[in-house]
C-alpha cells in the first residue's frame, strides 16, 4: 500500500529552524512505523536522523509524536498509524515536544536522564547481604509492578504541559521510577528520595492532567503513581 509521510525535519548546520518534508512510501499495513521511517531512510533520504535499537518496544528509543501523540514507531502499524491521521490525510511525524532537537527526529535526551538520576533510581540497602537473595513476599513485590514496567522512553515526560510549562518539573518518568523505589521493601532510602521530591520541581508541580497515562506505551498508570508518592510524602513527614 502506498503511505505518505510528513516528517519534520530539522539540520542544524544548514536549517534556521525545522520545516515539514513529505514522502511517498510504500508498505505492509502491518508493517511498523519504524519500517515507514527505514523506508524513507534507505529509499529516498539516507539523511533523515532517528533512534531506534530493539524495535520490539523495550529500549524505548524510539518514541517520537506521531499524528500529534507521544507513541513508539516500533509498536505503531502502518493501518493504525494511517486511521488515527485520517482518510487521504499523511502521517504526521515530529520529535519529542519540550526537549532540544539534535537532528530531525532525534532529540537531547540529558536533562531527561539528568532527573533521572537525581532521583536515584536504583536499590539501597546498607545492611550486609544475606548468603543469598534479599527475600520478598508476593504482595510487597506486587507494590510496585506497575512502575518496574518504565522504559525511560519520555513519551509521558515529554506530553505533560507542566513540564513544558517549567524545566525545573523532575517530571513524570522520574517520580515513576522513584516510585518503584519507594514501594520496594528492601530499598532503605525512601526519607532521601521524598525529600528530592518534596522540594520545588517535585511531585507537588504535578496537575493531574493525566497525558502522562495516554501516553504511557506500557500502559503505567502514572498519575496513580505521582499520587501514591504524595502520599508516601504525607505518611513520612
Ligand atoms: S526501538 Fe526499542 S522501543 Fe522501539
Amino acid at each position: 500500500m502506498d503511505y505518505r509521510f510528513k516528517i519534520k525535519r530539522y539540520n542544524p548546520e544548514t536549517d534556521k529552524k525545522p520545516h515539514w518534508e513529505e514522502y511517498n512510501i510504500q508498505a505492509e499495513p502491518t508493517d511498523r512505523l519504524l519500517d515507514g521511517l527505514h523506508a524513507v531512510k534507505w529509499y529516498h533520504d539516507g539523511t533523515l536522523t532517528f533512534r531506534r535499537s530493539c524495535a520490539h518496544g523495550i529500549c524505548g528509543s524510539d518514541a517520537l509524536m506521531i499524528n500529534g501523540r507521544n507513541q513508539l514507531a516500533c509498536k505503531l502499524v502502518m493501518q493504525e498509524a494511517q486511521k488515527q491521521a485520517g482518510k487521504n490525510q499523511p502521517i504526521t511525524v515530529e520529535p519529542l515536544r519540550a526537549f532540544p532537537i539534535v537532528k530531525d527526529l532525534v532529540v537531547d535526551m540529558e536533562g531527561f536522564f539528568a532527573k533521572y538520576r537525581a532521583i536515584k533510581p536504583y536499590l539501597i540497602n546498607d545492611e550486609p547481604p544475606p548468603e543469598r537473595e534479599r527475600l520478598q513476599s508476593i504482595a510487597e513485590r506486587e507494590r510496585f509492578d506497575d512502575t518496574t514496567k518504565c522504559i525511560l522512553c519520555a513519551a509521558c515526560t515529554s506530553s505533560c504541559p507542566t513540564f513544558w510549562a517549567d524545566r525545573e518539573y523532575v517530571g513524570p518518568a522520574a517520580i515513576v521510577q522513584a516510585h518503584r523505589f519507594i514501594y520496594d521493601s528492601r530499598d532503605q532510602s525512601t526519607d532521601e528520595r521524598l525529600t528530592i521530591l518534596g522540594e520545588r520541581g517535585g511531585v507537588y508541580e504535578c496537575r493531574s492532567i493525566f497525558n502522562c497515562v495516554e501516553a504511557c506505551p506500557r500502559g503505567i498508570d502514572v498519575t496513580k503513581a505521582i499520587n501514591e508518592v504524595r502520599q508516601a510524602l504525607l505518611f513520612h513527614s
